[in-house]
């Protein structure tokens, strides 16, 4: 099938590139000019792990080619439409380039167009999308307009499109939806040629779901806030285990257990960040207010996810106390381990607080220092972690990359000022940082001295 995806950002090149996978002809376009020459000469603008092999793959037997959007709304028949909606001031998506592309394929377009709304958007925009196509129509084209929002995670992106859980079409006819069904019919089948081996799942079952357009517009956003809702819960929890003298790890493993429950999202911590949480939470809270509906509950989602910053900086000033002239390591700056996106990053907003005290910072990722440099030049980048935490008062786990787990922790300590982790994600085994001389400082009453307080406490009552 020919297919065009507008948009190269991490949704759009990651469904471009799949879309080509699995078999199809693809024209990608992207609006930024450098961006566009970077993907035309062969370069990935983001991080995304496997996405650099298929597309160079699918680049080389011209399965994917990137050009302009004129062009990609000319060269086929259906359009993904993956532009951004970002947050504006007040929560709301701004949807103003959805507008503004709907009103060049009105303008380009003739014969028959499906447009399919990839990007995230509030519910009733596909409805609106097709009046604004069809008003504005200058060629007498006919559209339909599907929703079909993306589950993908950052770092794990290629392999959630091509083995997702559920595929969500929202669609309002019956052309649309057949489109949509054989365009997909390679991944619900499982039977195209998978570039990712090794972790390719056996057996794996893909479950088509096809609603109307409201309905698929509305389970993106709930999907979101539901799991950023468990993240927020799950933190709650730990400063409750914290207080009270229990273990984080237990209790979300004996709550995960329960499969009503589940054990995913269940990672306390610095808080969610990344561009689809936090926006996506902000605007369902708006959404829900339009349509006269009062979201409480995740607005207390998000206010709880803001304190998780004022909250670890506690911590490590009850460790560091004068906090002016300390020097901090930091391990991770990317919102989530696997990806180079420092947007929304819990790390930089930490860092930044860190900096309004005095302290001298020096930081390590695996590969976010790049973006983050963007955003923060005043630190020191270093190119490795032991580097980072040369000299150090303590080192920060900022995000929970794996590497982190396989250091020389007997290098690291020798090296620092003190030989303090203060851990944001748990990312760390506890034992194994004590066995190194190591003070160990992790969310949710998981500590080295936390542990003898658990046991002072039993002691008491022994009494
Ligand atoms: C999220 C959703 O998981 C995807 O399904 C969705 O398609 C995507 O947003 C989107 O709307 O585009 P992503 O933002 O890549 O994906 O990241 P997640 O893995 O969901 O993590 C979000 C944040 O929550 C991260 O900062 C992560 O560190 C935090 N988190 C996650 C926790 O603090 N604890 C957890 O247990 C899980």
């Amino acid at each position: 099938m020919k297919i065009s995806v507008i948009g190269a950002g991490y949704v759009g090149l990651t469904t471009a590139a799949c879309l080509a996978q699995i078999g199809h002809k693809v024209f990608c376009s992207e609006s930024d000019a450098e961006k566009l020459r970077k993907l035309q000469n062969g370069g990935i603008p983001i991080f995304e792990p496997g996405l650099d092999a298929i597309v160079a793959d699918a680049m080389r037997d011209g399965r994917l080619v990137f050009g302009s959007t004129d062009e990609a709304i000319d060269s086929a028949q259906v359009i993904f439409i993956c532009v951004g909606t970002p947050p504006l001031p007040n929560g709301d998506a701004d949807l103003s380039a959805i507008e503004s592309l709907a009103r060049t394929i009105a303008q380009r377009s003739t014969g028959y167009k499906l447009i399919v709304e990839k990007s995230t958007v509030p519910v009733q925009t596909a409805s609106q999308l097709l009046r604004h196509l069809t008003n504005r129509s200058k060629l007498g084209a006919r559209f339909d307009v599907a929703s079909n929002p993306e589950f993908l995670r950052e770092g794990s992106a290629v392999y959630d499109f091509l083995h997702p859980e559920r595929i969500v079409i929202g669609v309002e006819s019956q052309q649309g939806e057949s489109i949509l069904r054989e365009l997909y019919a390679p991944i619900v089948g499982q039977t195209f040629n998978c570039p990712l081996h090794a972790s390719c799942p056996d057996g794996h079952t893909v479950t088509l779901l096809v609603t109307d357009a409201n309905s698929s517009e509305l389970i993106k956003h709930a999907s979101n806030s539901f799991l950023a809702m468990k993240v927020s819960f799950i933190n709650m929890i730990s400063d409750l285990c914290e207080a009270a003298g229990a273990d984080i790890s237990a209790v979300a493993k004996g709550i995960g257990l329960d499969s009503r429950i589940g054990s995913a999202f269940l990672n306390p911590g610095i808080g969610f960040g990344g561009f689809c949480f936090p926006k996506d939470v902000q605007a369902i809270v708006r959404i829900a207010e339009k349509f006269g509906c009062n979201f409480d509950l995740l607005k207390e989602v998000e206010k709880i996810n803001q304190e998780r910053i004022a909250q670890f900086l506690g911590k490590i000033k009850k460790e560091l106390w004068v906090m002016r002239g300390k020097k901090i390591g930091v391990w991770g700056l990317a919102f989530k381990p696997n990806t180079d996106d420092v947007r929304f990053a819990p790390a930089l907003s930490i860092i930044r607080e860190l900096l309004l005290e005095g302290v001298q910072v020096q930081a390590y990722d695996p590969q976010a220092a790049e973006r983050a440099a963007q955003e923060l030049p005043e630190i020191l980048y270093c190119d490795d972690p032991y580097l980072a935490a040369e000299g150090a008062d303590a080192v920060l786990v900022l995000t929970e990359w794996p590497e982190f787990q396989h250091l020389d922790l007997g290098r690291v300590a020798r090296t620092m000022e003190r030989p303090l982790i203060i851990d944001g994600r748990n990312a760390l085994a506890l034992n194994d940082v004590v066995a190194h001389g190591f003070e160990y400082v992790g969310i949710g009453g998981v500590r080295s001295s936390g542990l003898s307080k658990t046991i002072q406490q039993k002691a008491v009552f022994a009494d």
